[in-house]
Formats: C-alpha cells, structure tokens, sequence
C-alpha cells in the first residue's frame, strides 16, 4: 500500500464512513481519550483524524491538532467541528504522519486510532508520533491487530490482500512487532470491543526514547 493507494481508498469511504465507524467503534474512541488523560490547556494530535469523529470527544479546554493524508476525510473533519460549539480548539492538517510538520516534544498527547494498519509506514508513522509528544506524554493506538489464535490468525492474513486494495487497511497486523521496531515500549493492552482483535495500545513517552 502506498499513499496514493491510501488517498484513493478514502476519498471513495469519506461519504460512507461516519455510518460504518462511528457507532460501531465510539466505545473505543471514548477509551482512548480516557488513556490519553488529557489536561485543562494540554495540545494533543491525532495522526489519521479521518472524518474527525474523535473531534467532539475531546475534553473541554483542551486543544487538538488532527493530521491526515487525504483532503476529502478532512473535510468532514472540518464541517463537523463547525458544527461544534464546545469551548476547544482543533486545527486541521493535511498531511504526512510519517513526516509530521512540528517540533519534537510539542504535544501532551497522542491519538492514532484505526489508522497504523492503513498508513503506508506504520513503524515511521509511530516513530515520528512519538518524536513530536514531550517526554511523560501518552501515546495511545487502537487498532485491529492480528490475533494470537493460529486459526484466525490465518484467515486475517489471508484478507489481507484483498482489503489493503479495495478498503486501503491491511487485515494482517502483529501489534508487539510493530511497537518494537518503533522502539516504543508499551504500558497496557486493552480489547477495543466486542469483537476479537481490536485493542487499545497506550504508551508513554519515556525520556530516554531516541528520536
Ligand atoms: C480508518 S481511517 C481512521 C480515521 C479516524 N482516526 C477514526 O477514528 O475514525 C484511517 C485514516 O488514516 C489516514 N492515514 C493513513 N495513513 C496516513 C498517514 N501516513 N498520515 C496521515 N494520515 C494517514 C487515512 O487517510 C484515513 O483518513
């Protein structure tokens, strides 16, 4: 999957996806605020922030930066935070979550929910997450991850294929691997939802982490 596959994948879901995504995995967005543990004042970003469904779970007072590839997601993004009256603030980014346009250490916190098994580099994608949140910071992923059942094991991997083309996420995803090589270690595992497979990932920015 490259980025052109990616943007191309989404500008055909952004019509579509606030009735797929939205009811069905809120509890786990709403988990992955609560792991974040955001602050009165604190700047967060979400890496992927699509449609922006995460936008109006964001505590009041606080300030999000939402970032993604693909300009037809984020004018969803847009029209819903026009929508919304709420005393926070959210700016809008298009762009490369590998290639993150801010200092290191600059957010409080990080969201990266349904996103590293649709990004073109998820291990680049976490690395440079983890480079713009200030040490102590949560990092927090939800994502399907592949599960440790050999059988379904099997069956995810061979989806694989046929979703990466037709839905731009790849089925198939081993979560412990893929925070090793970013060299993230992680706090906790929890199941996203009912259905095996999804969880959510938190994470903290320790001091010592190499840029
Ligand atoms: C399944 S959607 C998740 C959207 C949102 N986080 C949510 O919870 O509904 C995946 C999003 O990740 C974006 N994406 C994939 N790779 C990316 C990258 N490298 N940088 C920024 N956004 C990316 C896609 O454009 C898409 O909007």
């Amino acid at each position: 999957m490259d980025v052109a596959t990616v943007k191309s994948a989404y500008s055909r879901w952004a019509r579509v996806y606030d009735w797929i995504f939205g009811l069905l995995f809120g509890n786990a967005r709403r988990r992955a605020f609560e792991c974040m543990e955001l602050k009165p004042d604190n700047y967060a970003i979400e890496v992927g922030v699509g449609t922006g469904l995460s936008l109006t779970l964001l505590p009041e007072g606080c300030h999000l930066v939402g970032v993604d590839l693909s300009r037809p997601m984020l004018e969803r993004a847009l029209m819903r935070w026009r929508a919304d009256s709420v005393d926070r603030t959210a700016a809008l980014v298009e762009g490369d979550g590998t290639c993150l346009p801010f200092a290191d250490s600059t957010f409080d916190a990080a969201l990266a929910a349904f996103v590293v098994s649709a990004a073109p580099d998820a291990v680049a994608l976490l690395k440079d997450m983890q480079r713009v949140c200030r040490p102590g910071a949560r990092m927090v992923v939800v994502n399907h991850f592949s599960p440790n059942k050999p059988r379904l094991a099997k069956l995810w991997s061979g989806l694989s294929g046929i979703t990466s083309r037709l839905l731009g996420f790849h089925a198939e995803f081993p979560l412990e691997s893929l925070f090793e090589k970013a060299g993230i270690e992680i706090d906790r595992i929890e199941p996203a939802t009912l259905f095996g497979g999804w969880r959510v990932v938190t994470c903290t920015r320790r001091d010592h982490d190499a840029n």
